[in-house]
């Protein structure tokens, strides 16, 4: 197994350019199978929950080719119901394409994806909102099985906030017959860049990007061109690595309007942030200040960003409050801060940061795609080596990660298994 072995103590330099969103990449992707016709997808980031997704696609009957960063997918092959437990234990995004083949083929079969490192995760909200579209549920040997004559537009209530969930939904309401309105339905711009490409195939969904999407159901959609947006994730690592090493870094290509609590909070640590159209500066400013986090649905701080913040609370001056409330298992980065030397006391969801004024490189364990930024970042403000094992987390979900920092001037490289 590859491991990325970081050498800590330079200051991140330089510009680097951010690549497309794989949370969005991922449902858009999916969204092919909704229409005959060759759509093609630009800006699509390579990364494994990539392959894992055209495999999938390839699996039901749909033909796909990925060259350099375009995707074109077809699904007027479109052949088979079933996702099977295989390719769906790979990557638990694989329940995106439930919603899409019961509008399509008015039945699925899809392995349940379990649960993960993170937390249970579990699809009920996904189930029930078919459901009330009208499709039947079954559940046996693992498998979700669902089947309807037609799906018929309903109200929907999320009683959380699901990113996938709403997803899910909204693909499998833009064939349904009749008008879908979904209430709580989250706000991220992934869902809103899917509902964009969507309503450039033919939809007709309004709202999306606020709690309440309205979906009148079409009869077919049309094959489209699309480009992916900008991973705001891997801008704000990014961002958070320029200030962890007092750095002086320009990102490129960046949306920062997905960024504003990420931007605010890195300003109250103390770094300067300069926003100019897709471009944001980073400046890390000495000493880093304390501050507390609350992940939230978008547009709160992002879970997807916890681990990494955690980095710079390790180093900063004074204590800091961490609270995690969309996942109920993600501190599992704190162990391996913890042998880095980091001080932090996790009480329930809550984690106590108090700054230090070095972390110490040692061998650690990613154990899920964040948590493997995270020892990244950690890695650079630390003493001597750290040997961050398990680096397929990382592939999963960052495109050339330690390319980027190297180009940065990071003393980084891997070490291939
Ligand atoms: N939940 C339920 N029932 C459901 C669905 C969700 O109880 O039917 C709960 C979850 O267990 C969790 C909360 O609701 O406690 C929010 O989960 P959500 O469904 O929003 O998460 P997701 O859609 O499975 C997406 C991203 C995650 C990101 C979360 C939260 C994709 C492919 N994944 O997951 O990304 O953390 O939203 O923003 O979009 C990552 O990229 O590293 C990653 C984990």
């Amino acid at each position: 197994m590859d491991k990325i072995l970081v050498q800590g103590g330079r200051q991140l330099q330089g510009t680097v350019q951010v690549s497309g969103a794989k949370n969005a990449a991922l449902p858009i992707l999916v969204s092919a199978l909704l229409c005959d016709g060759l759509n093609t997808f630009t800006n699509v980031p390579i990364l494994r929950d990539i392959q894992s997704t055209l495999q999938l696609l390839a699996h039901l009957g749909v033909r796909c080719s990925m060259e350099g960063h375009t995707v074109q997918v077809d699904a007027s092959g479109l052949n088979n119901d079933e996702a099977p437990y295989d390719l769906v234990r790979k990557m638990r995004a694989s329940i995106l394409v439930l919603g899409p083949l019961v509008a399509r083929l008015k039945k699925a079969r899809v392995s349940l994806p379990g649960g993960c490192a993170i937390g249970a995760r579990p699809i009920n909200l996904h189930l029930h909102g078919l459901e009330l579209l009208g499709a039947r549920i079954d559940l046996s040997h693992g498998y979700v099985e669902a089947v309807c004559e037609q799906l018929r537009g309903a109200e929907i209530y999320f009683d959380m906030v699901t990113v996938t969930g709403t997803e899910n939904i909204m693909m499998a309401a833009v064939l349904a017959q009749g008008t879908t309105v979904l209430r709580n339905a989250a706000c991220e711009p992934e869902v809103k860049a899917l509902a964009d490409v969507l309503k450039q195939m033919g939809a007709r969904i309004h709202g999306a990007g606020t709690p309440e999407i309205v979906i009148h159901g079409v009869e077919r959609l049309h094959p489209v061109s699309a480009a992916i947006i900008p991973d705001r994730i891997e801008t704000g690592t990014l961002m958070t690595a320029a200030a962890l090493t007092q750095g002086d870094v320009t990102i490129q290509s960046a949306e920062p309007e997905h960024l504003e609590a990420v931007i605010h909070k890195l300003r109250l640590a103390g770094a300067q942030i300069d926003v100019s159209g897709s471009q944001i500066r980073v400046q890390g400013q000495r000493p880093i200040q304390s501050v507390d986090i609350k992940t939230l649905p978008y547009p709160g701080f992002p879970t997807d960003m916890q681990a990494q913040f955690m980095v710079l609370m390790a180093v900063a001056q004074g204590s800091s409050l961490i609270s995690e409330t969309i996942f109920e298992n993600r501190f599992i980065h704190v162990s391996e801060l913890q042998r880095m030397g980091a001080d932090i006391t996790v009480t329930g969801n809550s984690a106590l940061i108090k700054g230090v004024a070095r972390l110490s490189g040692a061998p650690v364990m990613a154990t899920d795609l964040r948590a493997s930024a995270c020892l990244i970042l950690a890695g650079l403000v630390s003493d001597n080596t750290t040997e961050v094992n398990r680096v397929y987390h990382l592939d999963r979900g960052y495109e050339a990660l330690e390319a980027k920092f190297q180009q940065l001037g990071a003393a980084i490289r891997r070490v291939k298994a």
